[in-house]
Protein backbone atom coordinates (compact mmCIF):
# COMPACT_ATOMS: atom_id res chain seq x y z
CA UNK A 1 0.00 0.00 0.00
CA UNK A 2 1.21 3.50 -0.70
CA UNK A 3 0.04 6.84 -0.22
CA UNK A 4 0.23 10.18 -0.50
CA UNK A 5 -0.98 12.40 2.38
CA UNK A 6 -1.31 16.19 2.21
CA UNK A 7 -2.68 17.34 5.30
CA UNK A 8 -3.65 15.73 8.48
CA UNK A 9 -7.69 14.86 7.43
CA UNK A 10 -6.13 12.84 4.72
CA UNK A 11 -4.12 11.52 7.31
CA UNK A 12 -7.07 9.98 9.55
CA UNK A 13 -8.38 8.14 6.55
CA UNK A 14 -5.14 6.23 5.57
CA UNK A 15 -4.54 5.58 9.67
CA UNK A 16 -8.27 4.00 9.36
CA UNK A 17 -7.65 2.37 5.92
CA UNK A 18 -4.22 0.77 7.59
CA UNK A 19 -6.03 -0.66 10.86
CA UNK A 20 -9.04 -1.76 8.61
CA UNK A 21 -6.69 -3.80 5.87
CA UNK A 22 -4.40 -5.27 8.78
CA UNK A 23 -7.12 -5.86 11.27
CA UNK A 24 -5.62 -9.41 12.48
CA UNK A 25 -2.21 -7.62 13.22
CA UNK A 26 -0.86 -5.58 16.36
CA UNK A 27 2.69 -4.75 15.78
CA UNK A 28 3.20 -1.69 13.25
CA UNK A 29 6.41 -0.26 13.42
CA UNK A 30 6.62 3.38 12.07
CA UNK A 31 9.99 3.90 10.04
CA UNK A 32 11.23 7.29 8.75
CA UNK A 33 13.35 10.40 9.81
CA UNK A 34 13.19 12.63 12.79
CA UNK A 35 10.00 14.87 12.18
CA UNK A 36 8.51 12.59 9.37
CA UNK A 37 5.59 12.02 11.21
CA UNK A 38 5.41 9.09 13.14
CA UNK A 39 3.75 10.70 16.39
CA UNK A 40 1.46 12.68 14.51
CA UNK A 41 0.45 8.75 12.31
CA UNK A 42 -0.19 7.23 15.89
CA UNK A 43 -2.21 10.17 17.07
CA UNK A 44 -4.24 9.09 13.84
CA UNK A 45 -4.24 5.54 14.76
CA UNK A 46 -5.35 6.41 18.68
CA UNK A 47 -8.25 8.63 17.26
CA UNK A 48 -9.40 5.85 15.22
CA UNK A 49 -9.15 3.03 18.18
CA UNK A 50 -11.01 5.43 20.42
CA UNK A 51 -8.20 5.90 22.86
CA UNK A 52 -8.77 8.23 25.62
CA UNK A 53 -6.63 11.17 24.68
CA UNK A 54 -4.63 12.22 21.64
CA UNK A 55 -0.97 10.10 21.44
CA UNK A 56 1.16 13.09 23.36
CA UNK A 57 4.44 13.11 22.54
CA UNK A 58 6.38 10.82 23.91
CA UNK A 59 9.25 13.06 25.37
CA UNK A 60 10.22 11.65 28.45
CA UNK A 61 9.32 7.90 28.58
CA UNK A 62 9.42 4.67 26.05
CA UNK A 63 6.11 3.43 26.46
CA UNK A 64 2.79 5.46 26.28
CA UNK A 65 -0.53 3.45 27.37
CA UNK A 66 -3.36 4.56 26.25
CA UNK A 67 -6.72 2.87 27.24
CA UNK A 68 -9.76 2.40 24.85
CA UNK A 69 -12.99 1.61 24.26
CA UNK A 70 -13.01 -0.74 22.49
CA UNK A 71 -9.40 -2.30 22.60
CA UNK A 72 -8.34 -2.02 26.50
CA UNK A 73 -4.91 -0.59 25.54
CA UNK A 74 -2.62 0.46 22.82
CA UNK A 75 0.64 1.14 23.25
CA UNK A 76 2.97 3.68 21.85
CA UNK A 77 6.88 3.16 22.18
CA UNK A 78 9.44 5.72 21.13
CA UNK A 79 12.55 3.95 21.35
CA UNK A 80 14.94 6.55 19.93
CA UNK A 81 16.55 6.91 23.47
CA UNK A 82 17.02 3.20 24.29
CA UNK A 83 20.93 2.78 24.30
CA UNK A 84 20.72 -1.08 23.70
CA UNK A 85 18.44 -3.68 23.95
CA UNK A 86 19.20 -4.73 27.41
CA UNK A 87 17.54 -1.36 28.35
CA UNK A 88 14.79 -2.20 26.52
CA UNK A 89 14.51 -5.60 28.19
CA UNK A 90 14.58 -4.24 31.72
CA UNK A 91 11.84 -1.58 31.16
CA UNK A 92 9.62 -5.38 29.97
CA UNK A 93 9.39 -4.61 26.25
CA UNK A 94 9.01 -7.99 25.71
CA UNK A 95 5.35 -8.29 27.88
CA UNK A 96 3.93 -5.48 26.00
CA UNK A 97 4.93 -6.90 22.51
CA UNK A 98 3.22 -10.41 23.69
CA UNK A 99 0.36 -8.81 25.42
CA UNK A 100 -1.88 -8.74 21.95
CA UNK A 101 -2.74 -5.11 22.44
CA UNK A 102 -1.79 -2.76 19.62
CA UNK A 103 1.64 -1.68 19.71
CA UNK A 104 3.38 1.32 17.18
CA UNK A 105 6.49 1.57 17.52
CA UNK A 106 8.82 4.92 16.49
CA UNK A 107 12.19 4.10 15.82
CA UNK A 108 12.12 0.12 16.00
CA UNK A 109 15.45 -0.42 14.41
CA UNK A 110 16.61 -0.09 18.32
CA UNK A 111 14.77 -3.16 19.14
CA UNK A 112 14.80 -4.72 16.11
CA UNK A 113 16.02 -8.07 17.54
CA UNK A 114 12.67 -8.18 20.13
CA UNK A 115 10.03 -7.22 17.65
CA UNK A 116 8.06 -10.43 16.45
CA UNK A 117 8.35 -11.62 13.43
CA UNK A 118 4.40 -10.92 12.30
CA UNK A 119 4.28 -7.30 12.13
CA UNK A 120 3.38 -4.54 9.54
CA UNK A 121 6.17 -2.09 8.48
CA UNK A 122 5.31 1.74 8.19
CA UNK A 123 7.46 3.59 6.16
CA UNK A 124 7.37 7.82 6.16
CA UNK A 125 9.02 10.37 4.23
CA UNK A 126 8.26 13.59 3.39
CA UNK A 127 8.90 15.17 0.25
CA UNK A 128 7.87 18.84 -0.32
CA UNK A 129 5.32 18.77 2.43
CA UNK A 130 3.81 15.78 1.40
CA UNK A 131 4.18 12.75 3.39
CA UNK A 132 4.78 9.13 1.49
CA UNK A 133 3.33 6.22 3.41
CA UNK A 134 4.15 3.17 2.57
CA UNK A 135 2.85 -0.36 4.46
CA UNK A 136 3.93 -3.83 3.78
CA UNK A 137 3.14 -6.97 5.72
CA UNK A 138 6.72 -8.54 7.13
CA UNK A 139 6.98 -12.08 8.35
CA UNK A 140 10.52 -12.11 9.34
CA UNK A 141 12.78 -9.59 10.67
CA UNK A 142 13.22 -6.67 7.99
N1 LIG B 1 0.77 13.90 7.38
C1 LIG B 1 1.14 15.11 7.84
N2 LIG B 1 0.66 16.24 7.28
C2 LIG B 1 1.04 17.44 7.75
N3 LIG B 1 1.89 17.65 8.78
C3 LIG B 1 2.40 16.56 9.37
C4 LIG B 1 2.06 15.24 8.93
N4 LIG B 1 2.74 14.35 9.69
C5 LIG B 1 3.47 15.09 10.55
N5 LIG B 1 3.28 16.41 10.38
C6 LIG B 1 3.92 17.48 11.15
O1 LIG B 1 5.33 17.25 11.20
C7 LIG B 1 5.86 17.53 12.47
C8 LIG B 1 6.66 16.37 13.02
O2 LIG B 1 5.82 15.25 13.16
P1 LIG B 1 6.07 14.09 14.24
O3 LIG B 1 6.36 14.64 15.58
O4 LIG B 1 4.91 13.17 14.10
O5 LIG B 1 7.39 13.40 13.68
P2 LIG B 1 8.16 12.11 14.23
O6 LIG B 1 8.45 11.25 13.05
O7 LIG B 1 7.37 11.48 15.33
O8 LIG B 1 9.49 12.72 14.77
P3 LIG B 1 10.51 12.14 15.89
O9 LIG B 1 11.42 11.18 15.19
O10 LIG B 1 11.24 13.34 16.36
O11 LIG B 1 9.69 11.48 16.96
C9 LIG B 1 4.68 17.92 13.35
O12 LIG B 1 4.66 19.33 13.44
C10 LIG B 1 3.48 17.42 12.59
O13 LIG B 1 2.32 18.22 12.81
MG1 LIG C 1 7.86 11.03 17.29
Amino acid sequence: MKFEVKNLNELDLVAKQILDTYKDNKIFLLNGEMGAGKTTLTKSFCKFLQCDHAGASPTFSIVNEYSSATYQKVYHFDCYRLNNENEAFDIGIEDYLDSNFYCFIEWPEKIINLIPSKHICIDIREENLIRIITVREANEII
